[in-house]
C-alpha cells in the first residue's frame, strides 16, 4: 500500500509573545450622549460596564493589525522572516476580496507565508490560536502569527442603543510557536446556528444589530460549562488558573461566568471597561495588557474563552508567554 510521507511533528506548541495596539481617539459615555444617542452614564456602566472606548478615526483594520503584530513578533524575539502562517481573525473586513491576511504579511515583511482571513465573529481569536497551535503540531508550520483586529465603527448605528454604545475599535496578536511540550491546552468550540439571527449585518445598510437579551441568557447559560470543560481537557482546576480572559462583551456575563468557574485565584479580565467591545480583538487586547502590567506570570495558566455571532464559542487554555 501506497502511504504518504508527514512534516516532522513537536512535542507541543505555545505562545512566544503578544502586542495590542489601540486608537489614540478616546469616547466616554458623556462623548456618546453629546452626540444624541439617548441613553445615560449609569445606564451604560451599570448595564454594560463600559465608561469609555476607543475609535479608530484615520486607522484601517489591517493598520491596527500592522501594529498589533509588529509589537507582538518584537515581544516573542521572533522575526517576521521566520513566520511562514499568518491567520487573521476579523469580521470587519475593508473588502470581500481579497482577504487581508496576505496584505498583512506584506506590509510586515514576511515572505510568502500561508495567509487567510477567518470570521468566527468574536470567537474569532481562540479559533485563530487553535488553528495556529493544530498547524503546528501537525508539523505544517513552525512559526505563526495570529491576529484579532476590528473596525466595528464602520459596522455600527451609533445612534442604535443596543449595539452604538458597546462597540468599538483596536487590534491584538499573538506570535505562535513549536515548543517541546504543550504548552497551549485543547480547545472546546462550538456553534448554534439556529439562534444565527441574534448577531447580524442588516443585508441592506450592514450595520449591525443583536438581540442583546438572547445573547445575554445564551452566554451566561453557556459559556460557564464551556470554560469548565476546557480547564478539565487541559487537566487544570478551575482555582489554580492565574488569569481569565473572557470575550469583553459584558462586564456582567464576564462576572458571572467567573463566578460559576470558580476562578478564585485568577485575575479577571475587565478591559471592556476601558475598551468597549472589540469583537475578535478583545481577548488578545486584554491578555497581551495584563502581561504589560505584569498582573499574570509567565508559565502560569490562563483560560481564554471567546463568543459572539454565528453563534459561535471556542474556550482553551494556554500558559503564559
Ligand atoms: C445589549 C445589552 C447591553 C442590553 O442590555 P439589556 O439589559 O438586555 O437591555 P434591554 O434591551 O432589555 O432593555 C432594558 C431597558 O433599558 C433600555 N435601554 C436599552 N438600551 C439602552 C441604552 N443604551 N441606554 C439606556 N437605556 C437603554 C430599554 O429601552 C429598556 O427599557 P424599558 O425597561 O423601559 O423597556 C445586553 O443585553 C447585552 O450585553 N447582551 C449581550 C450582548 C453580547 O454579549 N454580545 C456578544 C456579541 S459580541
Amino acid at each position: 500500500m501506497t502511504t504518504l510521507t508527514t512534516a516532522p511533528r513537536p512535542a507541543g506548541s505555545r505562545v512566544a509573545g503578544l502586542g495590542h495596539y489601540q486608537p489614540p481617539t478616546v469616547v466616554t459615555n458623556a462623548d456618546i450622549i453629546a452626540r444624541g444617542v439617548e441613553t445615560s452614564d449609569e445606564w451604560i456602566q451599570s448595564r454594560v460596564g463600559i465608561a469609555e472606548r476607543r475609535f479608530a478615526m484615520d486607522e484601517t483594520m489591517l493598520d491596527m493589525a500592522e501594529a498589533a503584530s509588529s509589537k507582538a513578533l518584537a515581544n516573542s524575539g521572533i522575526a517576521a522572516t521566520d513566520i511562514d502562517l499568518v491567520i487573521l481573525a476579523t469580521c470587519t473586513s475593508e473588502q470581500q476580496v481579497p482577504g487581508g491576511a496576505a496584505t498583512l504579511a506584506s506590509r510586515l515583511g514576511i515572505a510568502a507565508p500561508g495567509a487567510y482571513d477567518l470570521n468566527a465573529a468574536c470567537a474569532g481569536f481562540v479559533y485563530g490560536l487553535t488553528s495556529a497551535s493544530n498547524a503546528i503540531i501537525a508539523g505544517q508550520a513552525r512559526n505563526v502569527l495570529v491576529v484579532g483586529s476590528e473596525k466595528l465603527t464602520d459596522y455600527v448605528d451609533l445612534f442604535d442603543r443596543s449595539t452604538g454604545i458597546i462597540f468599538a475599535d483596536g487590534a491584538g496578536a499573538a506570535v505562535v510557536t513549536v515548543s517541546d511540550s504543550a504548552r497551549i491546552g485543547p480547545v472546546v468550540w462550538g456553534s448554534d446556528g439556529d439562534n444565527a439571527d441574534a448577531i447580524v449585518t442588516d443585508p441592506v445598510s450592514v450595520t449591525l444589530r443583536q438581540e442583546g437579551q438572547t445573547v445575554f441568557r445564551w452566554a451566561t447559560s453557556t459559556m460557564g460549562g464551556v470554560a469548565a470543560r476546557a480547564c478539565a481537557a487541559a487537566g487544570i482546576e478551575p482555582s489554580d488558573l492565574a488569569g481569565f480572559v473572557p470575550h469583553q462583551a459584558n462586564l456582567r456575563i464576564i462576572d458571572l461566568v467567573a463566578k460559576r468557574l470558580g476562578a478564585a485565584n485568577a485575575v479577571v479580565a475587565r478591559d471592556i471597561v476601558t475598551s468597549g467591545n472589540t469583537s475578535s480583538a478583545s481577548i488578545p487586547l486584554a491578555l497581551s495588557k495584563m502581561l504589560e502590567r505584569g498582573e499574570i506570570g509567565s508559565g502560569t495558566p490562563v483560560l481564554l474563552v471567546g463568543f459572539g455571532a454565528g453563534l459561535t464559542y471556542a474556550a482553551q487554555v494556554i500558559l503564559a508567554p
